[in-house]
């Protein structure tokens, strides 16, 4: 079924990727989320499916090449447009440096940053062809705070979303003229499954909310075709940079 606008988001079985999806399904968009296992996916894709969505859904690794293309070759065949990418999948894996174990370094590589690499260039005609029509083809990649200033014990992941904001400063400058504009989000501790980890000392309740994340997204379809966002940084109160 053709759509007028349509979206791509991963990892979005829950948090923040779900409630962006939720922001995306809002704001008219036909929907594909892709997300790694497949019960947690159905009951996501049922909530948005609940909300009146318009829902494809795909239960992929994105650190696997083919199942990125499977997404992006699907997503195509099923609405034919794409007008925003949202890249957040992505996992943390702490450890001491003298501790860290090879495959979680190539997980969390592969995880949240060559993946991101991959679907931009499988998603770059799509979107091209969009921003011909109307200028603010949106791409949305999910860093942290981790990728603004280094964490002890969550070095990998640090760099690894520090690598998430300089890719995105780069294809702002290869592909904002074109009209494809690309976000990094940067978020602090925000109330999801990811950080269950450190709910004992930072209660959920002081935690950013994800639909504090998704908003932002809002704010992005609504910026002028004349304004770049290169990144947006979420802080806790009393927790200054
Ligand atoms: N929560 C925070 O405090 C925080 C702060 C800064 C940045 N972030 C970033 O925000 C993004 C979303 O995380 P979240 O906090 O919303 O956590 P979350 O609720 O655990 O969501 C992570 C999502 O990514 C999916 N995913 C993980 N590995 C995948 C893979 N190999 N292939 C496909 N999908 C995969 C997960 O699916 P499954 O559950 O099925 O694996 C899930 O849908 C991540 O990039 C994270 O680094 C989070």
């Amino acid at each position: 079924m053709a759509a007028d606008r349509a979206a791509i988001v991963t990892g979005a079985s829950s948090g923040i990727g779900l409630a962006i999806a939720k922001v995306l399904g809002e704001e008219g968009f036909a929907l594909t989320v892709a997300s790694r296992r497949p019960e947690k996916l159905e009951a996501a894709v049922a909530e948005l499916r609940d909300l009146g969505h318009d829902v494809e859904s795909l239960a992929v690794n994105v650190a696997d090449e083919a199942d990125i293309k499977k997404v992006v070759d699907t997503h195509r065949e099923r609405y034919g447009r794409l007008d925003v990418l949202v890249n957040n999948a992505g996992v943390g894996i702490g450890a001491p440096v003298a501790e860290i174990q090879t495959k979680h370094i190539d997980m969390q590589l592969a995880i949240n940053l060559r993946s991101i690499v991959l679907f931009y260039r499988e998603c770059t005609p799509m979107l091209r062809e969009a921003a011909g029509e109307h200028k603010n083809a949106i791409v949305v990649n999910t860093s942290s705070i981790s990728g603004k200033r280094g964490e002890a014990w969550l070095s990998v992941y640090s760099a690894t979303k520090h690598a998430v904001v300089g890719w995105t400063e780069a294809m702002n400058k290869e592909l904002s003229a074109d009209g494809i504009k690309s976000t990094a989000l940067c978020p602090a501790f925000v109330d999801t499954p990811m950080t269950d980890f450190v709910k004992e000392h930072v209660p959920a309740g002081e935690m950013i909310r994800p639909e504090d994340i998704a908003e932002s997204v809002r704010f992005l379809l609504r910026v002028s075709p004349a304004c770049i966002v290169p990144e947006i940084m979420f802080i806790r109160p009393g927790d200054a940079l």
